[in-house]
């Protein structure tokens, strides 16, 4: 008896120091496996009297049971405590500011619509948008350009395939669709401008079938070529950061504005790459004018009664010349190395407050 007493202190004694569950393992097989201490203790019942049987039977279930029980008890603790330095060492502190390197870039493009937008809202300008996908309405004859008009085969226009009816809609060739939608939606003053993507059926060094312009549409009873002019100027001298951006207005042509005009601005091409607001050479940036009157009749507005400018300016021209990007086409090879390079960090939001570029 003695035995059994000593035996289940010191079996307690060797679970309470263990510090593994592979030694915690070893001690079961020694104690409770079919070799063990215990089993074998067990396995003399058989060579026992009844009488001393039924004395040590009880004890050595005891000890069986209590030794288990220990063993078990040690398993989980272990276990626990396993699992407790696990987490420890995959620990991650979610209050750590982001780490600048592994995250993404915004596209030159989308930042520079940023900024344009930015620039107009200021002004109390309302931001537009259309489909991709237009009819030819809103595309042409709304916009003053009937169907054999020569600028209709002047914008390489993607067609979809023709409707039962005989029609077909088209990729827009540019943002002035919003124009029309916008009129012919809402009454008027109008002051929008539309950041979006056009297409034309080109491609070469300076072009992409795919393109971005931003469109700009004033409506109201008395805005005129003066105002025009002042908004443009404005946003040049906001867009490209700089004191002053000398402009000029060359007579022009476009079926939807009368009179029409485009404007250059002062820049100079000496160096290896352009740069704008001093020099001797201009560079054309943007198309603009009168809305012409049947433009407003087609939207059901009196051009007695109402009047207003619009322009439309090429997006991806000006992100490049402003960042000093020298091919077009590498904005459409999705390149990472390339948009690591030119891309803005998310974080830098333009504003007006805090400045557009940094
Ligand atoms: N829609 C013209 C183009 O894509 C650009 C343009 C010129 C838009 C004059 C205008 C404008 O609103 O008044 O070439």
């Amino acid at each position: 008896m003695q035995d059994i007493e000593k035996l289940e202190q010191e079996l307690l004694e060797e679970i309470g120091n263990v510090t593994d569950l592979d030694a915690l393992e070893s001690l079961r097989i020694s104690a409770l496996g079919k070799k063990g201490s215990i089993s074998v203790m067990m396995r003399g019942l058989g060579q026992m009297d009844p009488t001393e049987r039924q004395e040590v039977a009880p004890k050595l279930n005891k000890l069986k049971t209590t030794v288990g029980n220990a063993i078990d008890e040690a398993k989980s603790g272990l276990h626990a405590a396993a699992l407790d330095a696990k987490l420890l060492q995959e620990k991650i502190d979610i209050t750590l500011p982001a780490r600048p390197e592994p995250m993404g870039r915004i596209h030159p493009i989308s930042q520079v619509m940023d900024e344009i937008t930015e620039i107009f809202a200021g002004m109390g300008f309302n931001i537009a948008e259309g489909p991709d996908i237009e009819n030819d309405f809103n595309n042409f004859t709304a916009l003053n350009i009937p169907p054999e008009h020569p600028a209709r085969q002047m914008h390489d226009t993607f067609y979809l395939p023709e409707k039962e009816d005989g029609s077909r809609q088209l990729l827009r060739t540019h943002t002035s669709t919003v124009q029309i939608r916008t009129m012919l939606s809402q009454k008027p003053p109008h002051r929008i401008v539309v950041p979006g993507r056009t297409f034309r059926s080109d491609s070469d060094q300076t072009h992409t079938p795919m393109f971005h312009q931003i469109e700009g549409l004033v409506i109201d009873k008395i805005s005129h070529m003066g105002h025009l002019k002042g908004v443009l100027a404005e946003f040049c001298k906001a867009f490209f950061e700089l004191e002053e951006v000398t402009m000029r207005f060359r007579p022009s042509y476009f079926p939807f504005t009368e009179p029409s005009a485009e404007m250059d601005i002062r820049c100079t091409f000496a160096g290896d790459h352009v740069k704008v607001g001093e020099g001797d050479d201009w560079l054309e940036i943007l198309g603009c004018g009168m809305v012409n009157p049947r433009v407003l009749e087609h939207c059901g507005l009196d051009p007695a009664e109402y009047q207003g400018f619009a322009w439309g300016m090429g997006i991806d021209r000006i992100a490049m010349l402003k960042y000093g990007i020298p091919d077009l086409r590498a904005f459409f090879d999705s390149d990472l190395r390339w948009l690591k390079h030119y891309g803005f960090v998310p974080l830098d939001v333009p504003t007006l407050g805090g400045g557009l570029s940094r």
